[in-house]
């Protein structure tokens, strides 16, 4: 079922998501929710979506990237869905990347990220799951488990000055951004 995506301003995105129980995964009410996920991100060509953005405050987030309208230039990801999740930075570096989100729409704006991380927590069958991801698919999982945790991308932008539309971003910062997607995946390898 497409859920509705709620908008920057609704509280239900500055909510801190509980733990999911581990014994509760494979219940129905858990994978309906990964369904009804992943469903309504795919219906809004999200790169991913966590719960708080459907108002569930529970720590469940998933992560897809495949020949993506909203971001051409992304290197893929498998749907990568994440229970109770943690990330581990692995590095002190930090690339300055252009973000958006489905939950503020017609936007994009500069964040820092770590460009290598270390992923763990549970997959849908309530297996454990450890992983590293780097480059700008490190900063996709970080977007999302910010989402667990009440934050959303504007929050972490150190310069406000970079907020921009869409139109604005495609006529201005698109090819630039590009060619630094571009460098980023030659020196991480994603
Ligand atoms: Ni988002």
């Amino acid at each position: 079922m497409i859920r509705t995506i709620v908008q920057i301003g609704n509280p239900a995105l500055r909510q801190v998501a509980k733990p999911v129980d581990v014994n509760q995964i494979q219940s129905d009410e858990i994978q309906s929710l990964i369904d009804d996920l992943i469903e309504t991100m795919r219906h809004a060509n999200g790169a991913g979506l966590a719960a708080t953005q459907i108002a569930v405050p529970l720590r469940i987030c998933i992560i897809e990237v495949s020949k993506n309208p909203r971001y051409p230039y992304k290197p893929e990801i498998p749907l990568t869905v994440l229970i109770n999740p943690k990330v581990t930075f692995l590095t002190e570096e930090r690339i300055n990347v252009y973000e958006g989100c489905l939950s503020v729409p017609n936007m994009r704006g500069k964040v820092d990220r770590c460009p290598e991380i270390l992923i763990e927590g549970c997959d849908r069958e309530g297996q454990a799951l450890s992983f590293i991801s780097k480059g700008i698919s490190a900063g996709t999982f970080q977007h999302e488990l910010d989402h667990l945790d009440g934050l959303i991308y504007t929050d972490r932008m150190s310069d406000a000055s970079s907020l921009t539309t869409l139109d604005e971003f495609a006529d201005n910062y698109e090819e630039a951004f590009k060619r630094q997607v571009i460098s980023i995946v030659e020196a991480y390898g994603s």
